[in-house]
């Protein structure tokens, strides 16, 4: 072993592209693996598939650099590197809270046939505790002892996802007791050497805790979103105002304001299906009861969709039908292209199918959301979308938004009535430009 390994990445999704040319900034050879041919053709020729701030830049450096290829070849792959990555997606099952192991387990197994002896296999994908335990097996039945497996979650923020790999908050590195174990945690600690030079802590665990790190951290995440969006409820039902309840709150430094924004909820591809597939497997651990509170967060969290439309059509009067209903936001959350299980999105075509006419704009979700829903209308500026609107309904809170004139909205508008979704505009401004303005959880 090198003291500088030689990483693979499988799966160059958002995780997966993003772990891959962070790897070569930070001076490794790097050689990424999708099974997607247009992907890794995209990522060969400098074009990341998605948006994600700083990662195009980066991404044409370390190509420059030579340090960084993809390929789609896993013979390839295995001979290269010292250090695999595994980055694969965990969706939600079809019509079930699990999630869908396929690509996990189709990945591993392409892999551990050509992975050189001695080589580690490190999972990052967010799995059901208990799956790096049985992919041990897998492993070690195919190879003996020849390979070693971690587990090493990721915590990376889409729309600050550069920054939150090269300069973490923490590294998790699940590993087995014993030797091998040992061995492990210093291939890791190979692996993220210049990390760990400035200063990032390191929480070494077993399989299962590391496992279950990243899923703890999304149901803590979800239910301080949820907690602030049952509190909106109860202010629209006494008249309270949901933004200084939490601004009060948020000086209580036990509490703390990060995550307490009320607003249309979480989304993404991984809050609602984590929290989904952590009861799932609850359920299977036979715990199910320790993790019931994450059907109410989850059902809290889609009440503020639900919510969202009741306000909206109650200031239309009653009915979509025939109504022009403009909606800034597609993506899930800001500095992101990502319309997975997002709230804006989701909104917008319910309104769609209860007879509005919806004209949508988001500054980068566009081509995403057109594919998912080709019904809508989408226009090239939230001024364009605005045009004629009866409605203008704030979902996504991108900051072109926020700085958005009410003034100039006004014009082109037929009627002055705007919804908040996210509490992020400014109720003085709107109103004193004439615009009737709602919010969720406030009057
Ligand atoms: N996106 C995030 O912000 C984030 C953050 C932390 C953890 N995660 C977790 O990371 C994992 C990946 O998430 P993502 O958002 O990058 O998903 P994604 O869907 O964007 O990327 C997954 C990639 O894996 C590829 N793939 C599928 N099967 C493969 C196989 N057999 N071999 C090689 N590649 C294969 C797909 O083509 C795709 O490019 C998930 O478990 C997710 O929960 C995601």
């Amino acid at each position: 072993m090198t003291t500088r390994p030689r990483v693979t990445v499988i799966g160059t999704g958002y995780l997966g592209a993003t772990h891959a040319v962070c790897m070569a900034e930070l001076g490794f050879e790097v050689l990424g693996l999708d099974v997607v041919p247009e992907k890794v053709e995209a990522l060969s020729s400098g074009r990341v598939p998605f948006f994600e701030p700083g990662l195009p830049e980066l991404l044409v450096k370390n190509l420059e650099t030579g340090r960084l290829r993809f390929t789609t070849s896993f013979e390839e792959a295995g001979a290269f590197g010292d250090v695999h990555f595994l980055c694969v997606g965990t969706p939600q099952k079809s019509g079930e809270y699990a999630a869908d192991m396929t690509y996990v387990d189709a990945a591993f197994s392409a892999l551990v046939p050509h992975a050189k002896a001695g080589s580690l296999l490190v999972g990052k994908s967010t799995v059901p505790a208990g799956t790096a335990e049985r992919l041990a097996e897998m492993v070690a039945a195919a190879r003996g002892d020849e390979l070693a497996l971690a587990w090493n979650p990721e915590f990376l923020r889409e729309g600050f996802a550069v920054e939150d790999t090269l300069t973490p908050d923490r590294l998790v590195f699940g590993v087995q007791p014993g030797a091998a174990g040992e061995r492990a945690e210093e291939q890791l600690r190979a692996a993220y050497a210049p990390v760990l030079a400035s200063g990032t802590p390191v929480v070494v665990t077993d399989f299962a805790t590391a496992q279950l790190v990243k899923v703890a951290a999304n149901a803590f995440l979800a239910t301080k979103i949820s907690f602030i969006n049952a509190m909106a409820e109860v202010c629209e039902a006494t008249g309270g105002d949901v933004t200084l309840l939490s601004k009060a709150l948020s000086y209580d430094t036990r509490i703390g304001g990060r995550f307490l924004h009320a607003g249309l909820g979480f989304g993404g591809g991984c809050l609602p299906k984590d929290i989904r597939a952590f009861m799932a497997r609850a359920g299977e651990l036979g715990v199910d009861q320790a993790l019931s509170f994450l059907k109410e967060v989850d059902a809290i969290n889609l009440r503020r969709r639900a919510r969202m439309i009741d306000l909206a059509r109650e200031l239309v009067g009653g009915n979509f039908g025939g109504m022009r209903v403009a909606v800034l936001g597609a993506a899930f959350k800001p500095n992101s292209d990502d319309i997975r299980d997002s709230p804006a999105l989701d909104v917008a075509a319910a309104i769609q199918r209860q007879g509005a006419a919806v004209a949508l704009y988001d500054p980068q979700a566009m081509d995403n959301a057109r594919v998912k829903h080709p019904e809508l209308g989408y226009r090239d500026s939230a001024l364009e979308a605005a045009k004629h609107a009866d409605i203008v309904l704030h979902l996504t809170e991108w900051a072109e938004f926020r700085s958005m004139d009410p003034a100039v909205l006004g014009e082109v508008v037929a009627d002055k009535r705007i919804v908040d979704g996210r509490n992020a505009l400014d109720p003085a401004a709107w109103r004193a430009a004439g615009w009737t303005y709602r919010a969720l959880g406030r009057p």
